[in-house]
């Protein structure tokens, strides 16, 4: 990690907000921001009690925080609410009634559909009857695997209406993905598509959902939009068409009054061992998060046209493409397919035709446009952007420069965002008005947040020293549990620092001399491929499922675009070719396993791996194999010191 904080501490440029944003900013003193800081941390009661204050409950709570029983916190207790309710019906009352909710665009070319707070309304309680028709119930578990298409943000929606806990899996992901997920959540329906678009292909989406339904005996049925107009299998009985279903159901569905700590949703997300985790979010608190975040972190008014690119499948499209910017009646644009679709300037022409105010992305796909190269921004007006946003893993000083002059004209503050799965909501980061930023830095604590930066016995380290990013104090959005493993939940996050009852975030992270926040990346066997969390074991175990592979190790290197590439060092079994073919073979297998996000970029073959005297595979060799640098510090570990000359030599 040393390297890595010398080249951040030695970043000294800063950017005070311009003046015109700051003027009509919700919070426009460095005062302001410090004095609600203050307040959030030594009455976060009052604080958040407030906040809450600002939504619509059905019952309001007896009790704002309840953390008798750490690690598991009680937001809101006795409150009754609905997010969907604070997200639709709340806005019916007022003007927003005709305002535009969703713009969407295809990613076939000239495709459009805008849908006001009233007709999403409409929508949303059409499909929620659908989804009570078909036996879904509050508590229930629905499976969404979609296109991003405005029906996933109804089907959402419409769980979060009727108590229904969905479990939204990126549409990138393959059928065994599908299945682990599935039986985990006990998934009672899957809502899905024929299929979607992607850089003008189809990609066949219900075919991957019969392949994983003939292992998911929990399903009972499976509700399927028409996109592409594509054939697809439909079994009887199991099977509906979306536009059928929603011909028949009723309009009126009122939206339940669910207990704040009601789960809302599970979404899986790597960890550092075993299978994927059911990160679980309840009702009131993640509502309280995402809304309050989106209103002074992206600073959104009444007349923005808000743009967040990401996938819903991911928690970035959970909070800020849905829940957060349509409590606060923002206009969400929604875009289905790929930036370079059909050339790579499509970003950049949505922005110009909608007038995008707001546009938050993630720093992999920064480093694609400045690849793609400057003509593309340059052949559009983008001068009704007023605020950047970026999110997903630590942005390169370059490429925030990059965004700030190439993208935001230098008028635009540029947020980065610091925050994970688990967190619900924006954790670190500047207040677009008031914080003068650092390229690269994700700066300070958003209210109710505190961080420190600690050693492994807990002790905080001074300014300059990186350490583990570590959270004091519960907050409203945080994960309940993990579904259905108490105990992992309690081991993954709080037993390292149990003692003081902290949060271990699984970040490295260093202050520099002014106090700012530098995230340095995952301290664990997390890799972090294009803002994609994906833990080494996952891709390793499903090497080792190939016939011809004894063992595998895979590591992260620099990559260019994705930030993180994958490498894979594979022993092959006795007698198995080690040419071209099989390192094919095995990508397309672990594309088939886990999706494309999976796929290594380095397969090299081996006959043995760096392991220490006791066994363990030592990562940091191979890391320093795949990245092509010489390796420094310690070997004296090292079982066998020829097992990395020969790694190295194979390079050749
Ligand atoms: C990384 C995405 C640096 C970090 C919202 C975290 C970041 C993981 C940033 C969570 C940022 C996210 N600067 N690193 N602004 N944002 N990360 O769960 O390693 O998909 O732990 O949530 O992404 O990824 P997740």
């Amino acid at each position: 990690m040393s390297g890595n904080i010398e080249s951040v501490l030695n970043e000294t440029r800063t950017f005070p907000p311009n003046e015109a944003f700051t003027k009509q900013a919700a919070i426009s003193s460095w005062a302001q921001y410090e004095s609600m800081y203050k307040e959030s941390i030594q009455d976060p009661e009052k604080f958040w009690g407030d906040v809450a204050g600002q939504l619509h409950w059905f019952k309001k709570w007896d009790r704002v925080r309840n953390w008798d029983n750490p690690p598991f916190a009680k937001w809101f207790e006795g409150g009754k609410t609905n997010l969907a309710y604070n997200c639709l019906d709340k806005h019916l009352n007022t003007w927003r009634r005709n305002k535009a909710a969703i713009i969407w665009e295809g990613e076939p070319v000239g495709e459009r559909r805008t849908l006001t707070y009233l007709e999403l309304h409409r929508q949303v309680c059409k499909f929620a009857n659908v989804l009570k028709s078909r036996g879904i119930q509050s508590g229930d578990s629905v499976a969404i695997y979609m296109p991003m298409v405005p029906e996933l943000t109804i089907a959402m929606l419409a769980c979060a209406r009727i108590g229904a806990v969905h479990s939204i899996i990126f549409g990138g992901f393959s059928a065994p993905a599908l299945v682990d997920r599935i039986h985990d959540a006990s998934t009672k329906m899957v809502i899905t598509a024929d299929g979607g678009y992607r850089r003008g292909a189809v990609v066949r989406l219900k075919d991957t959902v019969d392949e994983a339904l003939k292992n998911c005996p929990t399903v009972k049925s499976c509700v399927v939009v028409k996109r592409c107009n594509i054939d697809v299998g439909m079994t009887e009985g199991r099977d509906f068409w979306y536009a059928d279903q929603m011909h028949k159901a009723h309009a009126h569905c009122p939206a339940v009054e669910l207990d704040s700590e009601h789960p809302l949703f599970v979404l899986y997300t790597s960890g550092s061992t075993g299978k994927p985790k059911g990160i679980l979010h309840t009702t009131g608190g993640y509502m309280v998060g995402t809304y309050l975040t989106t209103k002074y972190v992206f600073d959104i008014k009444e007349d923005d046209t808000y743009w967040c690119t990401a996938d819903i499948g991911w928690v970035t499209g959970h909070s800020y493409v849905t829940y957060g910017p349509l409590n606060t009646g923002a206009t969400v644009l929604m875009y289905e397919g790929a930036p370079n679709f059909p050339e790579s300037d499509r970003f950049w022409k949505i922005i110009e035709r909608y007038k995008v105010s707001i546009f938050y992305t993630a720093p992999t796909a920064i480093r694609a446009f400045m690849k793609w190269g400057d003509e593309h921004p340059k052949k559009h007006d983008l001068s009704s952007l007023r605020l950047l946003g970026s999110v997903g893993e630590p942005i390169n000083p370059e490429a925030w420069m990059w965004y700030h002059e190439m993208i935001g004209g230098k008028r635009c503050p540029i947020v980065d965002t610091w925050w994970q799965t688990e967190t619900g909501s924006i954790m670190i980061t500047p207040i677009p008005g008031v914080t003068p930023t650092k390229p690269g830095s994700a700066t300070f604590p958003f209210f109710g947040v505190e961080p420190a930066i600690v050693n492994d016995k807990g002790e905080e380290l001074a300014n300059g020293q990186g350490g583990f990013l570590v959270i004091k104090q519960p907050w409203p959005s945080m994960l309940r549990t993990l579904f259905g493993a108490d105990d992992r939940y309690k081991e993954v996050y709080w037993e390292r620092f149990a003692k003081q009852g902290w949060y271990l975030a699984g970040d490295g992270a260093v202050r520099d001399k002014d106090g700012y926040i530098w995230i340095l990346g995952r301290i664990d066997d997390v890799l972090n491929v294009s803002g994609h969390r994906l833990s080494t074991m996952e891709v390793e175990s499903a090497l080792v499922a190939h016939a011809a592979v004894v063992e595998s190790a895979v590591v992260g290197f620099k990559h260019e675009v994705k930030g993180e590439g994958i490498a894979a060092f594979v022993i092959l079994g006795k007698g198995q070719d080690k040419g071209h073919g099989t390192a094919e073979a095995l990508k397309l297998h672990v594309r088939n396993m886990i999706g494309a996000i999976a796929v290594p970029d380095q397969i090299h073959f081996t006959d043995a791996l760096p392991k220490t005297r006791s066994g363990k595979i030592m990562r940091r060799l191979l890391r320093d194999v795949a990245n092509g640098v010489d390796t420094k510090g310690d070997m004296t570990t090292l079982e066998d010191l020829t097992v990395l000359a020969k790694l190295r030599s194979d390079e050749e």
